[in-house]
């Protein structure tokens, strides 16, 4: 697609601000060409690239992509071995596309549990991106939204422990404080590729009222024209948040 025929902002009945992927069917993708599972990963990654700077294009403000769940470390070591070295790769070779589109680059989940080398370089882009002033890309690695909550749920015991008084006058908003980011906007959009209708143990809490689109295609075959078409599908949504529009209930 060439810059002329992109999209604008404009063009969109609305936008979400903070839009979340479960990136799915990397596997299948690859199978279905009979290609071995690597291959649908190295193209899922071309994926993420493509996604990211769209989104950034667009001018959202946070991207968050589930990129390796505390559950994927069941996987094969070989594959667990190659998706860590392909994490390690893209983010060494990201960086400059980060930095020329001014992206704030993070990272969500049990991180200490990722290898050494790819938590270097996880550091360094963090720290390198920190200033800019454009969209959050956000990966969530070695991520479940039940251990993110259980970890909330001892830090706020070992707060009732220290000061109960704290504790009492805690109101719903402020298990944000206890997340791995408390300052990270709840998503407006959550986007599921390859067709599966679950959450898949990714944010559990922040998606409470997310809008949810699923598709059938694989995440190697999610680029531009999948996005523009989930964020065509989620400017047709009316989100009441549980209320009533205001001319409802008349
Ligand atoms: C699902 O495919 C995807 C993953 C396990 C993780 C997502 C990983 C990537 C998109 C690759 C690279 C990411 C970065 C950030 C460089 P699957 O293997 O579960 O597919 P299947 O369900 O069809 O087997």
């Amino acid at each position: 697609m060439s810059a002329k025929e992109k999209p604008s902002r404009e063009s969109f009945e609305k936008l979400p601000d903070a839009l979340a992927i479960i990136m799915d069917g990397n596997g299948r993708w690859a199978e279905e060409r009979g290609l071995p599972r690597k291959a649908g990963h190295e193209a899922g990654a071309e994926s993420v690239r493509a996604v990211t700077r769209e989104c950034a294009r667009l001018g959202l403000t946070e991207l968050t992509l589930y990129a390796f769940s505390t559950e994927n470390w069941k996987r094969p070591g070989e594959e667990v071995g190659f998706l860590m070295d392909l994490l390690e790769r893209y983010l060494v070779q990201e960086r400059k596309e980060i930095m020329e589109n001014a992206i704030v680059f993070r990272a969500i989940g049990e991180l200490e549990a990722l290898p050494p080398s790819v938590r270097t370089e996880l550091d360094r882009t963090r720290e390198m991106s920190r200033k800019n002033g454009g969209m959050v890309l956000r990966l969530a690695l070695s991520y479940g939204s039940r251990k993110e909550i259980l970890r909330a749920a001892l830090e706020i015991a070992e707060l009732a422990r220290k000061d109960p008084a704290a504790v009492e006058s805690l109101g719903e908003d402020d298990l944000r404080r206890f997340l791995y980011e408390p300052e990270m906007r709840d998503p407006d959009l959550l986007v599921r590729t390859a067709g599966e209708m679950r959450l898949s143990n990714f944010l559990l809490w922040q998606a409470s009222y997310s809008e949810l689109h699923v598709t059938d295609v694989c995440w190697p075959d999610f680029r531009e024209a999948e996005l523009h078409a989930a964020l065509r599908a989620y400017g047709e949504r009316v989100r009441r948040f549980g209320g009533l529009l205001s001319d409802e209930g008349r």
